[in-house]
């Protein structure tokens, strides 16, 4: 069945205390948003829409990055749950199927969560997502009749002392048919503690109409909502804690997994080795069995099988490290190709250049990519070997099997299999060191 999804983002974030809006705040480097998305985005719905709060087009924006034809509404006042889905419901008025209802600032929901929400739909007409809190606090209580069937909601604000002792909480996700949304909707009113328009209410209104209502339950670690810098941070932590154990499940080897962090998008194949203190930033795959040692800093890159980068290494942007190649301490690598086998073990940046298999660079060798206009490239073939120090001002190419002297300057391309030397004529004067060294420690004696 069509399903259509409305992503309630208005609220203002105030405890975030923040210029930034609370649902572009990241989790593993990703937006909320993004992480609040992406269940509902994988049960492929219809239509998206968005409620934002006044102010809200970068939240819109970011939006439209994920899902390019999402509607995006402007709710100009904050006027309660219900309130919100109104302000988006012309967006999914007459499409039919059912609409999912989820919270822009929740990012951990599971896609299994919500689909045994579309399943539960099959014999209750509106569905709610409910947990057991450790602390129900100022969670709306979910009321059960005595068949265990959903009675209705109550806000903590409204509740008596006997409903603020149910434990069973409300999430804020609801689903039913949009058919049916569209005409409870206009029947809520705003006569309660908050004077807000409660979505919670669509619960009492259809049990009203003789229809039935079901609570579907999930861990409370998936409806962590974030609302303060604080709540981020145990985000991020719980989002860490799954992510370790997600590559130790799939094959992968972490000697400490509490000290390496992952992004929302890491990939590591299996026997991919990482040492403590390693940070994965967005974008990054690691393919079988490559090592990716102590203190190394990857993003954006692609790792072949059988890789070792680091200890102390840092790929950026763009480095694509071939089969078996190393990448030593020091090393920097940005927009690059190493081929397989290659090397560049110590000291070194590599960026805007193509390294072939099994060339060797030396220690200290420096692409010098940038005029301070413009980027050009270096284009090194294989099995050439770069002596230490080697200043390569790109655009330059080195041939295949050539050969550059140490500390040499090369701004002139090398065909293959030639000898570069580009740096100034040794000259040694017998005796002048020690001469020298006299002198000057003479010099100081006499100042004292
Ligand atoms: C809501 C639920 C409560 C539930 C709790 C779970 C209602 C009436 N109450 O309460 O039962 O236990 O969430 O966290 O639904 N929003 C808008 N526009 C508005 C109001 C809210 O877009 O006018 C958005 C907020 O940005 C947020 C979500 O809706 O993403 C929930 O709003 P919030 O104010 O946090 O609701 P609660 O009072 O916590
Ligand atoms: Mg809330």
């Amino acid at each position: 069945m069509a399903l259509q999804l409305v992503v309630l983002a208005a609220g203002e974030g105030t405890r975030m205390l923040s210029d930034r809006p609370k649902v572009l705040h990241e989790v593993a480097h990703a937006p909320l948003l993004h992480h609040a998305l992406r269940a509902g985005l994988a049960l492929g719905p219809a239509r998206v829409a968005l409620v934002v709060g006044h102010g809200g087009a970068a939240v819109g924006a970011a939006a439209r990055e994920i899902v390019p034809e999402a509607a995006v509404v402007t709710q100009e006042e904050r006027l309660g749950t219900a309130h919100a889905v109104s302000v988006a419901l012309p967006e999914i008025a007459g499409a039919g199927g059912d609409t999912l209802v989820l919270y822009a600032d929740t990012p951990f929901l599971r896609e299994e969560t919500l689909s045994a929400m579309q399943a539960a739909r099959a014999q209750h007409d509106v569905v709610v997502l409910g947990f057991e809190a450790a602390d129900p606090g100022r969670y709306g209580r979910l009321v059960q009749a005595a068949d265990g069937t959903l009675e209705r909601i109550v806000e903590w604000k409204d509740a008596t002392e006997a409903e603020r002792a149910v434990r069973l909480c409300n999430s804020g996700v609801i689903c039913c048919a949009t058919a049916l949304l569209e005409e409870l909707l206009p029947q809520i009113g705003n006569a309660n503690a908050s004077g807000e328009y409660y979505l919670t209410d669509i619960v009492g209104l259809a049990r009203a109409g003789g229809l039935s209502c079901g609570v579907v339950r999930c861990d409370e670690a998936e409806t962590l909502g974030v609302n303060s810098r604080a709540d981020l941070a145990r985000a991020e932590a719980a989002f860490q804690a799954r992510a370790r154990a997600g590559a130790l499940e799939t094959g992968a080897t972490l000697t400490a997994p509490e000290t390496v962090h992952f992004a929302h998008d890491t990939v590591l194949g299996r026997d991919v080795e990482v040492e403590p203190m390693v940070v994965f930033g967005p974008g990054v795959t690691v393919e079988t069995g490559a090592r990716i040692r102590a203190f190394s800093h990857l993003e954006g890159c692609h790792v072949s099988a059988g890789a070792v980068i680091g200890p102390y290494a840092r790929l950026r942007p763009g480095a694509e490290i071939g089969e078996d190649a190393r990448i030593g301490n020091f090393v920097e690598v940005k927009a690059a190709e190493i081929g397989a086998g290659a090397k560049v073990n110590h000291l070194t940046y590599i960026g805007d250049a193509e390294v072939g298999a099994g060339a060797n660079i030396g220690a200290g060798t420096v692409t010098c990519n940038y005029d301070g206009v413009s980027k050009h490239r270096t284009v090194i073939g294989e099995r050439a070997f770069i002596g230490s120090d080697t200043m390569l001002v790109a655009p330059v190419r080195v041939g295949a099997e050539a050969v550059t002297g140490s500390g040499s300057v090369v701004t002139r391309d090398v065909e293959a299999g030639a000898l570069a030397l580009g740096r100034a004529r040794q000259e040694t004067r017998p005796g002048l060191g020690r001469r020298l060294m006299e002198r000057l420690r003479a010099a100081r004696a006499e100042r004292g």
